[in-house]
């Protein structure tokens, strides 16, 4: 049985074969609607979420099967005191998948442990979120053709943004892949992901504090939101969280055929101007994130669709 919990679950040759199975979605949705008939999904979410919940029971609905879950700890038996490796051996009677998110860093891993049916880590504290890097990849190969030879900027909170810790994982598994890491000085890009996974894998970075500075060179910019839930104290959120606001102004100073891409949500990070530009791609990415997240399912339940 197979769980995802890191994007590194899956070798290169059976990301390719999941994104070619997602595009394959894309185009014959039909050939898959009934694909996971009398499949459950339980969605275990012990923390907010609109995205990443509901693209999973959308993504199963697609396929034929049912949803089951809940939305928040308070109105699970965690508010009760019980263990996620109680609750993960209950659903395991209930559902055949499901998908977890906690804000404990490793729980969907002691979740894993204990279940009889494939777990996917929906996003664990500031860990990982492997669910949104393959939407990510996704979004990146179907717009730019490859997800070689690119230099990728990601902007925002890169201490504590989970979104970013699992694509870097994914892509510097990539040929000529180098990035731009812009940030404030304190929310950088942890020192054990630059020494255990950009310098172990020498990949070039250059780290810049201006979005100005980056803009120019960059095939793709990440946004992300300033993960607030994730401070220590308000004075310190409040003083990060509007550090960088992308708007047309900015845009001017980027390339013709450079992606704009954010897990959302959105606070002021992206300016709602820019959503017309045709280079936003966030909309679009939430879309893939739906075909993405089908072909995970089929691939976990290890269905096959002639
Ligand atoms: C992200 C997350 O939960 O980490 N959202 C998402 O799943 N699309 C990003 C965020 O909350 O900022």
């Amino acid at each position: 049985m197979r769980h995802l919990m890191s994007p590194l679950d899956f070798s290169v040759e059976e990301l390719d074969t999941l994104l070619a199975l997602a595009s394959d979605i894309e185009k014959n949705p039909e050939k898959y609607a009934h694909a996971c008939a009398g499949k459950k999904l339980a969605t275990l979410f012990y923390e907010p979420s609109t995205r990443t919940r509901l693209s999973h029971e959308a993504a199963m609905l697609n396929l034929g099967g049912s949803v089951l879950g809940f939305s928040s700890a308070d109105s699970s038996s965690a508010s009760k005191g019980e263990s996620v490796s109680d609750t993960i051996r209950t659903i395991s009677c209930y559902a055949d998948i499901a998908a977890m998110r906690h804000p404990k860093e490793g729980a969907p891993m002691v979740a894993c442990k204990h279940a009889s049916i494939p777990v996917i880590n929906a996003g664990d504290g500031g860990h990982q979120h492997p669910t949104q890097t393959l939407t990510d990849l996704l979004t990146i190969k179907s717009l730019k053709g490859h997800l070689n030879n690119m230099t990728i900027g990601l902007c925002g909170d890169l201490k504590f943004g989970r979104t970013v810790h699992s694509l870097i994982h994914a892509l510097v598994r990539y040929e000529g892949i180098q990035f731009v890491l812009i940030s404030p000085e304190e929310l950088r890009l942890p020192s054990y992901i630059r020494q255990d996974v950009l310098d172990k894998h020498q990949i070039p970075y250059k780290e810049v504090v201006r979005l100005e500075d980056a803009l120019p060179e960059l095939d793709i910019l990440y946004m992300t939101r300033v993960q607030k839930e994730r401070f220590f104290n308000e004075e310190d959120y409040v003083r990060m969280k509007d550090f960088y606001i992308l708007d047309k102004k900015k845009m001017q100073l980027a390339p013709k055929d450079m992606h704009v891409l954010h897990p959302l949500p959105r606070v002021n990070e992206i300016s709602v101007e820019v959503d017309d530009d045709p280079r936003a791609a966030y909309f679009k990415q939430v879309q893939y994130g739906v075909y993405v997240r089908m072909a995970l399912i089929l691939t976990l339940l290890d269905i096959h669709v002639d």
